[in-house]
């Protein structure tokens, strides 16, 4: 026999879950090479394992190593009509911010999302593939709450790559909010 009391907390529990799993959505995630001689993506997708568990992951190769100049400009778009510029929209000299995280606090709120998924998490230079392994939609729900409460919607995160002041490539990661 399972308590009232316990059927009580279960049901909670249940509906608390159930709240965090529908809140956010990954709807597609793009990654395009704009200089193939540079950079090539190995692969970039976003995966469903099942109802709670949903994650992106993507690989870039970088072909001329070792990378000693990146820039990433981070965007937010809100649909509306279209995509609309929601928010946020930084640049970031790459080798500088590791150097002193403190410095910029909304790159570091944007770095939050996948800094323990990836292995970009130093300064230049860098003379490795560049990995983004797992990021999971409760993490990024969690990061996304944490700081803000952001109004129901499709939204788009763009990302900007450069290397040398050149663009080299883009990230677009689609999320919904429900
Ligand atoms: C979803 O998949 C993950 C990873 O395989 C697993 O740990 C979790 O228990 C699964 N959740 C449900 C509700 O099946
Ligand atoms: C972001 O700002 C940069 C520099 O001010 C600008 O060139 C770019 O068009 C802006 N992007 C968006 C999406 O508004
Ligand atoms: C980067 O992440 C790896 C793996 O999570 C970790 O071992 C390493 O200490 C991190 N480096 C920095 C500079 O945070």
């Amino acid at each position: 026999m399972i308590s009232p009391v316990r059927l009580v907390q279960l049901s909670i529990m249940l509906f608390s879950i159930h709240i965090a799993v529908c809140k956010l959505e990954f709807t597609n995630i793009k990654c395009i090479t704009l200089d193939p001689e540079f950079a090539v993506f190995d692969y970039c997708f976003l995966k469903s394992i099942n109802r709670t568990y949903k994650y992106i992951s993507l690989r870039a190769k970088l072909l001329k190593t070792p990378v000693t100049k990146v820039k990433v400009n981070a965007a937010t778009f809100q649909r509306l009509n279209g995509y609309k510029p929601f928010l946020y929209n930084i640049t970031v000299d790459g080798c500088r911010f590791f150097n002193n995280r403190k410095s910029n606090p909304v790159a570091s709120y944007f770095f939050n999302f996948f800094k323990d998924y990836s292995n970009m998490n130093h300064s230049c230079p860098y003379d490795h593939d560049i990995i983004v392994d797992k990021v999971s939609v409760v993490h990024v729900y969690t990061q996304v709450t944490a700081v803000l409460p952001v109004p129901h919607g499709d939204y788009l995160f763009h990302t900007d790559w450069f290397a040398y002041d050149i663009k080299r490539a883009t990230v677009d990661v689609y999320v919904t909010l429900n």
